[in-house]
């Protein structure tokens, strides 16, 4: 799909379909969708006065032949409260007017943004919108009748004078939606498409062609450097273990600058192991590798964008399944640090791949660290599909990183994580176990534990198990993979 800037005066853009928004005031015709109702004899006002038209959040208004406007069709689109208008709900409409425009076989779309908003921020946040909204999860359907992906979006509104900045929001727009978008193809694949492996030659790929530093290790370099908590887990199934390693340097970086350290879990399948899950709704457990590809798409924006701080990026993959050789409940492994860890439940697996992720990420020099995985159950419990849940050793740190999702349009929500939990996780027969012993906060104490390797390092956990996945469609996104958190991270990055 193209999304470019159109300077034309709207009304004489010869589109499938022109779409604005507007608010849920007691007026809700007003500026640019005033003047649309005049060349329209009112017919705008006449739906509003009906009480058809209230500008109530996504309500779609559409209407076939237009008159006064060039346009076939003329898509009205509920912002909801003037005052609580922002970014993402911006990024919402953009995205909700696209998926129900082709849900109806449109092909070109105009969209006029509203007076008073014509910034590069709005341009951006359209293009993040319309591209997440086109993108779909039917890779695997061999009948694509249904395929009815939008060709073209112009952005309209935009005097010549406004040009530069449109373009600037668009292009940087389109940078990250293809990157979020890079990330949830990714997370959409099965573990039979997707093997550690796969995913390493994916990443490897994408680094090349984006010109980034990569590593990939394999199970032979992951023994070498006593990876013990990462093999512990591979060791179960017959596909091995991967690590990638990807690195942006930026042209001048300041001498003494912080290294931004990302580590994302990449289980391309978490059956549990031998502490096996139920069979009821096991499949989603191929996204259990988001943590991971979410840090590669960030890398991948990285690259575009050009921050000026060095930024590191280890994505630690295995398979959780269960054979003859398989880890059992009460193993205990030697981490990389040197720690031991009793391993007092198999499920609990994207911790032992993390710890030695994070101690290697250190090792590369990196000295402020984020981690992204579909960590728990727990978090679903705590937060539901609603709010990422954030745990932090270092205010400072995580107050850049909740301002940098507020400035994304992500929920995150911070967790506690005082020294009272760490009891939980301390071990009998270990230096640590995986699981705590403690009764409830699970999200928790699978926090600490990452926090164990992280040591002094300033630290941030992302668990994305509630939200990572979207069990329905929304307007605006298809069902599945969402590329949570993407959005937000490459914000921090850039804030350097
Ligand atoms: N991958 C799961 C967590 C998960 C659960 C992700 C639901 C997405 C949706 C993780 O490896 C896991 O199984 N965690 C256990 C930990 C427990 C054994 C302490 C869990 O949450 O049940
Ligand atoms: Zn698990
Ligand atoms: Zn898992």
């Amino acid at each position: 799909m193209q999304i470019t800037l159109e300077t034309k005066p709207y009304a004489t853009l010869e589109t499938d379909a022109l779409v604005s928004y507007l608010f849920d005031d007691a007026d809700p015709v007003q500026g640019r969708v005033s003047e649309v109702d005049q060349a329209a004899n009112g017919l705008l006002r006449r739906l509003a006065k009906s009480g058809e038209l209230t500008g109530k959040s996504l309500e779609m208004t559409l209407i076939h032949a237009p008159a006064g406007l060039k346009a076939a069709r003329l898509l009205l689109v509920g912002a909801g409260k003037r005052d609580k208008f922002d970014g993402a709900t911006l990024r919402k409409i953009a995205g909700a007017a696209l998926r129900y425009l082709k849900a109806r076989s449109v092909k070109n779309i105009a969209f006029l943004v509203r007076e008073g908003e014509v910034t590069e921020d709005a341009a951006q946040a359209i293009a993040e919108g319309a591209l997440a909204a086109n993108f779909e999860t039917d890779k695997y359907k061999t009948d694509k009748k249904n395929d009815k992906s939008v060709d073209t979006v112009l952005l309209a509104g935009y005097s010549d004078k406004e040009r530069a900045i449109g373009e600037k929001g668009l292009s940087r727009g389109r940078i990250i939606a293809d990157a979020q978008n890079f990330t949830r193809d990714l997370v959409n694949e099965p573990s039979n498409k997707l093997t550690p492996k796969i995913l390493a030659e994916r990443a490897e790929a994408m680094a090349k062609e984006a010109g980034l530093a990569v590593e990939i290790l394999d199970e032979k370099k992951i023994a070498d450097l006593k990876m013990g908590a990462l093999l512990s887990v591979a060791q179960g199934g017959p596909e091995p273990p991967r690590v990638m390693v990807v690195t942006y340097t930026p042209a001048n970086p300041k001498p003494g600058a912080p290294v931004i350290g990302l580590i994302g879990k990449a289980v391309t399948f978490d059956t549990g192991g031998v502490s096996i899950k139920p069979a009821e709704g096991m499949e989603k457990m191929k996204y259990d590798m988001a943590g991971g590809a979410t840090m590669l798409g960030v890398m991948r924006a990285v690259a575009a964008l050009k921050p000026n701080v060095k930024v590191i990026c280890v994505v630690p993959s295995t398979e959780n399944v269960v054979g003859g050789a398989a880890q059992k409940p009460g193993d205990i492994q030697t981490a990389m640090s040197g720690k031991t860890i009793e391993v007092l439940n198999t499920d609990a697996e994207g911790r032992l791949i993390l710890a030695d992720g994070v101690t290697y990420i250190k090792q590369l020099g990196a000295t402020h660290l984020v981690d992204a995985a579909t960590l728990t159950g727990a978090i679903v419990v705590a937060l539901a599909n609603i709010n990422v849940g954030v745990f932090g050793s270092d205010q400072p740190w995580t107050d850049k990183l909740l301002a940098s999702a507020k400035a994304a349009g992500e929920k995150m929500w911070q967790m506690p994580m005082d020294d009272e939990y760490r009891e939980f996780i301390k071990g009998s027969f270990a230096d640590i176990q995986n699981i705590g012993s403690g009764k409830g906060g699970g999200s928790i104490t699978g926090a600490w534990f990452i926090r164990e390797f992280a040591g002094d390092s300033p630290w941030i956990h992302l668990d994305i198990a509630g939200t990572a996945w979207n069990d329905d469609a929304k307007p605006w996104l298809a069902k599945g993979p969402t590329g949570v958190a993407l959005r937000t991270l490459i914000n921090l990055v850039m804030s350097y």
